[in-house]
């Protein structure tokens, strides 16, 4: 089973592009916001947009892609994080916070990609002036090697409960007091993870099988698998800037 990292340790720009290398990707879509059609060990591009939740809806009611220029998030309080994956593969994205705060940026996120084919999940709630969730589960289904939907895998808090370092939001959220976090006095390094897991098909009909490793797994005992977890960070670090 290949495990990858990527990681994305500050937000200071409005746009940060993290690119696994490219060994055996045919796919030539760089932008999340263009249709590519994958296949096995194909990289794949998407985003993740950090805004209030009222900025992804146009009019107050319809949610459009962050790619849709209706919304004006470029305009708005907003980030961007870009990812290039390999299909696929388990993935874990990592967002340093020590020096990006999605509080201060609407304290939502959306994950996204394609044009005709958008697709985009619902906005997950990050983290607000009290709490912040540090670990997310994003699926990205795919039919014939066209992403049809991105979605949050939740476990209404099995991975944290008894545990009293958490709190459960809204009985699906596992959450951390801002102020147990590194950058507000406390203790805890409160940068984000994203597990990914891809599900379906490819363009030549194989089955993607990362979903079913990492339901297997389950949430929070992936982690102990990314043991070298900080020096790979460093690593990509040194490799991407
Ligand atoms: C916005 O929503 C209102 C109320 O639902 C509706 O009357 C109006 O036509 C919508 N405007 C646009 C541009 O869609
Ligand atoms: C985030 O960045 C800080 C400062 O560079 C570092 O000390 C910390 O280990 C990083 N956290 C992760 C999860 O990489
Ligand atoms: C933060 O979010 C939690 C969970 O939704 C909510 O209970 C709390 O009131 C919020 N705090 C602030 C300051 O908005």
């Amino acid at each position: 089973m290949a495990i990858r990292t990527h990681s994305i340790l500050a937000l200071t720009l409005s746009i940060l592009v993290c690119f696994a290398e490219s060994g055996g990707d045919t796919n030539l879509v760089y932008s999340p916001c263009n249709d590519a059609s994958v296949q096995k060990d194909d990289g794949f591009s998407f985003g993740i947009a950090f805004a209030a939740r009222t900025a992804f809806f146009f009019n107050n009611s319809l949610q459009l892609s962050p790619c849709d220029k209706r919304l004006s998030l470029s305009s708005s309080n907003s980030q961007l994080a870009v990812f290039r994956p390999k299909v696929d593969e388990i993935s874990l994205l990592t967002i340093n916070t020590t020096n990006f705060s999605p509080d201060s940026y609407g304290g939502y996120m959306v994950a996204f990609a394609g044009r005709k084919y958008a697709a985009r999940s619902i906005p997950a709630f990050v983290a607000n002036s009290t709490y912040i969730v540090t670990s997310f589960t994003l699926v990205l289904e795919f039919k014939k090697g066209r992403l049809q939907n991105l979605y949050w895998k939740r476990d209404g808090c099995a991975s944290c409960s008894g545990n009293s370092n958490f709190v459960c939001l809204n009985n699906q959220d596992c959450a951390i007091r801002m102020s147990s976090c590194k950058n507000q006095g406390g203790s805890v390094d409160c940068s984000l993870g994203i597990q990914l897991a891809f599900s379906g098909t490819d363009k030549h009909d194989s089955v993607f099988n990362s979903w079913y490793e990492v339901e297997k797994l389950r949430q929070y005992s992936l982690y102990g698998l990314y043991s070298n977890l900080r020096d790979s960070l460093t690593s990509q670090y040194n490799k991407f800037f």
